[in-house]
Order: C-alpha cells, then structure tokens, then sequence
C-alpha cells in the first residue's frame, strides 16, 4: 500500500544565499579569506582520526573559500527548472541581507529587484516560495558594530525586514530567523562560525537577540501585509536520547539539553509564529560528563552505525520523535530542512524515503505537517567545511558549473508527484 501525504502537501528543496548565490560580501567571505589555510590544516589533523574526512579537497584552501558557488544568482532559472522538472511545488531560499542592504541605511534596488526576479521564477514554474530572510551571514557593517551581541543592532534588522516585505510582494510564507541555536553555538561557543568567540554569556545574549529580532519580525510583516501570510522560524531540534537508560544522570542531562537546545526557543517564538519550521539532520546519544562534553554537563556518544559523509549518526526515527514533541505546540509545521552529506549518492535514496516514512506515522498520529523540503537543491558551501560535503539532489560541477541530477532526486521526484511514498 502507497503511503499517501495530506492533500496540499508542499514538496520541494531549500538553499541559503550565501551557499549557492556566489561572489556575496558579508562577514562570512572576509572571515573564509582569513581562515581558508587553518582550516585546510585541521581537515588534516580530522582526515587522520576521522574516517569520514576522506575527501582530498578538504585540504586544499580553495575548498574554504565560497567565491562563485553554484553561480545560483544568475542561473537561478535553470535551477528552477530542474526543481520543477523533479515534481517540487514548493522552494526555500534565502535573501542575502548584504546585497540588500550592502552599506548601514543604503538600500540597493537592483537587488531587490533581483529577488523580485526570483519570485516570479518560481511563481511562473507553479512553485510556492519559502522566503528565508537572515541564514547565517551578516553584512560585515551590521557585524562590525557587534552583531547579534548587541540588542541596539536588532532595529537594522529590522528595518531590513521592513525594506523587503514592502518590495516583495505575494510572498505567502516567510521564515524569519534560521536556526538560532545552530547559529549560536557555532559562532559563539563551538569557535566554527564567525566571530568565533567562546562566551557561554555572549552565546545566551545572542541568542535572546535572534529570538526577539523573529519575535519583532513577526509582529512587523503583519502589520505591512494586508493579505494572510504565515511566519515562522526554521528550528534546529534534536532527538536526544540518553546513553545508559537505567542511569539517572544521563536522563537528566538529556532533559537539560533539550531545555537548552530546543525548548527554550520554542517557549520564546510558540505564541508568535503561524508554523514551526523543523530542520532534522541527526539524533544525540547523551551521557551525562560533569562539567565536559559539548554542552557542559553532557556529551555526544553517537554510536555512529550509518554516517553521512560528515560523520553524522543517520537515524530517520528521530523526525518522528521530534514531530510527536512538536504536537503540543498545536501549529502547521513544515520540515524546512533534511538532507545528508553523500557524494556518491549510496544514501540519500533510503535517507529521503525512511525520514519520510517516520513523518507519515507522525502525520498519522495527529502531527500537523505540511510540507517537506530536502536539504539541498543542488550541492552547495557548507560555512566552515567548504565545498566538499555534497548535500545536493543535484551534482555540481564546481568547475564547469553543470548541473546533474543525481538517482536519488528522481526517487524524490516520484513521491513529489504521487504525494504518497510508494511501497
Ligand atoms: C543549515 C544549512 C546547512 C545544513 C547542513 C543546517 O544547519 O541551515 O545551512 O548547510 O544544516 O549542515
């Protein structure tokens, strides 16, 4: 028996500017020419315990450098294409702020104008978007004057935010903030993202700052469209699950971190958002580690049985887990994210259709999901990995920029156009 979706059921892809867009200026292209050579030395030092960091172009510096990317900002209708060739109704992308924004209160339409192009791409191919409006980069004047540290910078924010949902018209579905816990542990605990400071106290305030700059956003895109839109945040959630079940330490690490990681967010934005946005990649095995680990009182045993390319624990169980969780919150939900790292495409195939699986048990049992967008369109810059992790439906040449549908995109394909897994 098929396993058939609701009706309306959005299927499509997501990318981010800053990973397929090419030739941005912001704060994540200064930041890769600075450190293009460290990291090619310590893929070095992780090819050596790491298995999964197999791939000869994690040494070389040009691998960390995002420069032209896919050359999406001009080919962005040849993509479209081949999203609407494979059966998707629906695409997340994001705006990159610093080409809209590029100096502090100078706007530049052209760019606007740009993502107005966009939109009618999609629109003109029958393909719903999904507009992101902040994924990770920040124009370097907005970071130059703090960044997310400083609570003052959320009114430039928005004032963005005011800028494009004025000029972009007939955007149903807008998505505010991505991943704030992501984006705050990286930058300001993990030492991976710019600015690369390490302060549990700054990481809090930034990310009580993204959380009331999507509070702000939400109430702000209201109040200039007259039309119904839906708003939400794409959230990070985790399925943690402790390491030894008969040991209490390890339970209440487990609660800890899912307070920290993932409902203290949801506390925060649940009575200001019309969806939730659920990006899934991978579960946690937590054991308890006083004052160690990833997250102070716990670390991350991942028994690591199927890998990604990345070294990710591949689980699909855990998008249930976590949509089950989601239930109480009572909102439309729509997966803005999943996706895994796998070069040769032996993976993604049984990864899209078992993830898929678990959420249509989770639909089944009451969860209000709505739409699914595979992490990514087309293989894309992965911040501090580079270009050699290859998440895409599509293959990218780097140095011909061709684009080639892989197997596994046409396994997706088939269940865009029936709405059902088959069996
Ligand atoms: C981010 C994407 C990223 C993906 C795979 C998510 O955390 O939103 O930008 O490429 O994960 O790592």
């Amino acid at each position: 028996m098929h396993l058939e979706f609701p009706k309306g059921f959005l299927w499509g892809a997501a990318t981010a500017a800053h990973q397929v867009e090419g030739n941005t200026h912001n704060d994540w292209t200064e930041w890769e020419r600075m450190n293009a050579e460290r990291l090619a030395k310590e893929a070095q030092k992780r090819h050596n315990g790491d298995a999964s960091w197999r791939f000869p172009e994690a040494f070389n510096p040009q691998n960390y450098i995002s420069g032209r990317a896919c050359d999406h900002y001009n080919r962005f209708a040849e993509d479209f294409d081949i999203a609407k060739s494979l059966g998707h109704n629906a695409h997340r992308f994001s705006i990159e702020w610093s080409r809209v924004e590029p100096e502090e209160g100078v706007f530049d339409e052209k760019a606007i104008a740009h993502y107005r192009e966009v939109l009618l791409a999609l629109r003109q191919r029958g393909i719903e978007p999904f507009v992101t409006l902040w994924h990770f980069t920040n124009p370097s004047w907005f970071a130059k004057k703090g960044g997310w540290e400083r609570k003052e910078n959320i009114d430039a924010f928005l004032r963005y935010v005011a800028r494009v949902v004025d000029r972009l018209d007939g955007v149903r579905y807008w998505i505010v903030i991505n991943e704030p816990t992501v984006y705050t542990g990286a930058a300001y605990i993990g030492g991976l993202f710019p600015p690369q400071r390490k302060s549990l106290f700054t990481a809090f305030l930034v990310l009580k700052n993204l959380l009331t700059a999507h509070r702000r956003a939400y109430a702000l895109l209201h109040r200039r469209r007259e039309e119904r839109i839906y708003v939400g945040t794409s959230h990070n959630l985790h399925y943690f699950v402790p390491y030894r079940r008969w040991w209490i330490p390890d339970h209440l690490a487990v609660a800890f971190v899912t307070y920290i990681a993932d409902l203290y967010q949801l506390r925060i934005v649940r009575r200001h958002c019309d969806f939730i946005g659920l990006n899934y990649y991978f579960r946690d095995v937590i054991k308890f580690v006083l004052g160690g680990g990833a997250y102070g009182l716990a670390d991350r045993v991942n028994p690591n049985q199927i890998v990604s390319d990345l070294g990710w624990d591949m689980y699909p169980r855990g998008i249930y887990q976590v949509l089950i969780r989601l239930r109480r919150y009572q909102k439309p939900i729509y997966i803005t994210e999943n996706g895994v790292a796998d070069a040769y495409d032996e993976k993604r195939a049984d990864f899209i259709h078992e993830h898929l699986q678990w959420v249509h048990k989770a639909i089944a049992e009451g969860a209000d999901v709505r739409g699914y967008f595979h992490w990514s369109l087309l293989d894309n810059f992965e911040w501090d990995k580079g270009f050699w992790p290859r998440f895409g439906l599509v293959e990218m040449d780097y140095k011909t920029l061709e684009r080639k549908i892989r197997p596994s995109a046409r396994v997706y394909q088939r269940i865009c156009a029936m709405n059902a897994l088959p069996e």
